[in-house]
């Protein structure tokens, strides 16, 4: 038997070098935005069972945990609150307190590496008393208004101490609106980056960053303002709102089981950059399979942040940046 001409592809790469032609975009370590944990003992490392090779780090340990990462290349980090000493209330005011872990953490890493980018996510439900993402009315629903409003407050506080990026992950109606009109009106419109957690799914993926955040709700679930996992046009839908109020980046979280909704994400915005987050779940998920002898980690690490980076993501959340920092050149 003789093959067609269009048969064969395999000439094309059958060479280390053209089998990277064959993406259109290679990873590097640019592309990487590392989630780190910060909590309020400011001498703690504590390791996070439910996220193998992740702990909550103390304000005055970032230079012995982040140090060694920013020489091999770590370009950027987005800070999580873990507040386990504070009274929570309410509204989450312990979210935006100047002597927070969160605040303390900015400064402290805007001082020790001028060149980090320094991402912050904007949640209240590390601070809340009940431990759900918003504001609630006395019968325990969402109050849309004053949850934007609120999650604006402590966004607007986290670029006045110096974070180039807001991130809000709650998920409220209307609230990148709100965001971006309080960051102009104090002067910080050019100074501070706005990324959209814009399509966030209700997913179980969740589970190892509740447990490392303490962030847990304490009744009922997400899913009034998380969207339902078979929603592709509601995620379309939140996707076009958030760019038209005046998101600089869209999301996409989790992101292996959501791979086509990054490629929609890809084509509605295409003069956005688009991040995938890809959560804790996802990864505790490849390290205890590569445990179980199922794959070898690196291959996996490799081949889903590939395929997240194939369907249009131009940034990855990863909690395997630093592995990346050691197998990536560049
Ligand atoms: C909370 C928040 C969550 C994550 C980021 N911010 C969890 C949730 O919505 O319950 C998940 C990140 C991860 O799983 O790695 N607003
Ligand atoms: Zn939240």
């Amino acid at each position: 038997m003789t093959l067609d001409i269009s048969s064969v592809l395999q000439g094309g790469y059958n060479h280390p070098l053209s089998r990277q032609w064959q993406s259109r975009r290679g990873l590097d370590k640019s592309m990487f935005m590392y989630p780190i944990f910060i909590t309020d003992d400011p001498a703690a490392r504590v390791e996070i069972p439910s996220l193998p090779g992740q702990c909550r780090w103390g304000v005055d340990r970032l230079e012995e945990f982040i140090g060694p990462l920013v020489k091999k290349g770590l370009k950027s980090v987005i800070i999580f609150g873990v507040p386990l000493a504070c009274e929570k209330d309410a509204l989450g005011l312990p979210a935006d307190d100047p002597k927070g872990p969160v605040i303390l953490a900015i400064k402290k890493l805007r001082a020790l590496f001028p060149a980090l980018f320094i991402a912050t996510d904007v949640c209240l439900c590390e601070y809340t008393s009940h431990g759900h993402c918003g504001v609630l009315d006395e019968d325990g629903t969402i109050n849309a208004v004053q949850s934007a409003k609120r999650i604006a407050e402590v966004a607007v506080a986290y670029a006045r101490a110096g974070a180039h990026c807001v991130a809000p992950s709650d998920m409220m109606d209307g609230r990148i609106k709100v965001i971006k009109r309080g960051l102009i009106d104090r002067g910080l419109g050019n100074k501070c980056l706005l990324m959209s957690y814009s399509a966030k799914f209700a997913s179980g993926l969740y589970g190892p960053f509740r447990d490392a955040a303490g962030s847990a709700p304490s009744f009922g679930d997400r899913k009034c303002y998380q969207l339902p996992p078979g929603a592709k046009g509601l995620a379309r839908r939140a996707l076009k709102r958030d760019v038209a109020e005046g998101a600089d980046i869209i999301m996409v979280k989790p992101a292996l089981p959501y791979l086509d909704i990054l490629a929609d994400a890809a084509q509605l915005a295409p003069d956005h950059p688009l991040a995938a987050y890809q959560v804790s779940g996802e990864y505790a998920m490849i390290v205890a399979g590569a445990r179980a002898g199922v794959y070898d980690l690196r291959v996996m690490a490799f081949e889903t942040t590939e395929s997240i980076v194939r369907a249009g993501a131009t940034l990855i959340l990863s909690y395997f940046t630093p592995q990346f920092l050691d197998w990536l050149e560049v």
